[in-house]
């Protein structure tokens, strides 16, 4: 289990973390996810050590990360493997040899039978058997994410953090790098955080995630709690916006989730309450494979309390939304 405790961190007077709070459950894949330059990397780089804080906590397995103590620092590292935008492979090296690199640091053997077995075993997980010896240069880019996730898992981390790993990838290939992480999560039982400005990857493979804005965590839940009815900054940060919407009668919007019914209430709406309607705005969305989605409908004014009441009846979440620019 991974706790943060109101983590703070600045570098010089610029504050980039402000109070970050979270706990990552064993075996969870959860995301951070927010715009550019709302301290996401540098919130991943004090969870493995690679960056001081200045306040706060943050504990994996109940030990305290500290860059101060280098030896139970380097045990710590050692738990938790890391993969990046930019692959991070060394050119010169090939497969099989930028896998075994981290074995390599720890002064263990590449070449024996056992570790042939465990790297040649990685590849194929990943796989690209057939690229074993092949150069960096020699690999797309999905390729070249897949090695860096053999890398990563080559000293049996408990914890795998990816920073931005399919920020660089076309969406296929990204959506072939989540569901070997997810792959890798069920089969071998890590945690996962995924730390990415794209909301795709989060509604694809994670169970939780936070929203992170200017240092602070705004919101936290599960992606589709996030996502189909966002806060207004969730909202901005989505750039969502629900078109030109009438400026007569009343606009609603409703929010389809697990706990809505199965029923088709829209159509079932209207002709129990005997009225007219215009859908204006609509989206669907699946979240690791449950369809989730919100409609706006325009409806006339005097019809508001009957709509709102069977809505409420459906046990459909509805807001009417006033602000109609
Ligand atoms: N080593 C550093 N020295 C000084 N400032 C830094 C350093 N690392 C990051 N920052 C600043 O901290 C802020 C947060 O950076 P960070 O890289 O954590 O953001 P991010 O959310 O990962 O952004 P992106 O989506 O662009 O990767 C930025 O304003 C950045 O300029
Ligand atoms: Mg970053």
């Amino acid at each position: 289990m991974i706790e943060l405790k109101n983590v703070q961190k600045s570098f010089a007077d610029l504050q980039v973390l402000n109070g970050v709070s979270m706990t990552i459950q064993d075996h969870e894949i959860y995301g951070i996810i927010g715009q550019s330059g709302a301290g996401k990397s540098t919130l991943l780089r004090c969870i493995n050590g690679l960056e001081s804080y200045n306040g706060g906590e943050i504990l994996v397995d109940g030990e305290p990360v500290s860059v101060h103590d280098r030896q139970s620092l380097r045990q710590l590292q050692k738990k938790m493997g890391m993969i990046f935008q930019n692959f991070n492979l060394l050119n010169r090296l090939d497969v099989y040899d930028n896998v075994a690199l981290p074995m390599k640091f720890w002064g263990m053997k590449t070449k024996t039978p056992e570790a042939k077995k465990k790297i040649e075993g990685l590849i194929e997980l990943v796989g690209l058997s057939d690229k074993i010896h092949a150069r960096p240069r020699e690999l797309s880019g999905g390729q070249k994410q897949r090695v860096a996730i053999a890398r990563a898992l080559v000293l049996d981390p408990e914890i795998l953090l990816c920073d931005e790993a399919t920020s660089a990838l076309d969406p296929a290939i990204t959506r072939e790098i989540l569901s070997l992480l997810q792959e890798i999560n069920r089969k071998m039982g890590l945690t996962i955080i995924v730390v990415t400005h794209q909301m795709e990857v989060v509604k694809q493979i994670c169970e939780r995630v936070s929203f992170l804005k200017g240092g602070s965590v705004l919101a936290e839940g599960k992606p589709e709690e996030l996502f189909v009815r966002p806060i207004p900054e969730v909202k901005q940060f989505l750039q969502e916006e629900s078109g030109h919407l009438p400026s007569d009668g009343v606009n609603i919007q409703l929010f389809f989730t697990n706990e809505s019914s199965d029923e088709p209430v829209i159509t079932m709406m209207a002709r129990e309450l005997g009225i007219d309607f215009s859908i204006c705005w609509a989206k669907l969305e699946d979240f690791r494979s449950s369809i989730f989605g919100s409609l706006v409908i325009n409806i006339h004014a005097e019809d508001q309390q009957k709509v709102c009441g069977y809505l409420d009846e459906k046990k459909v979440l509805w807001e009417v939304l006033n602000d109609v620019d």
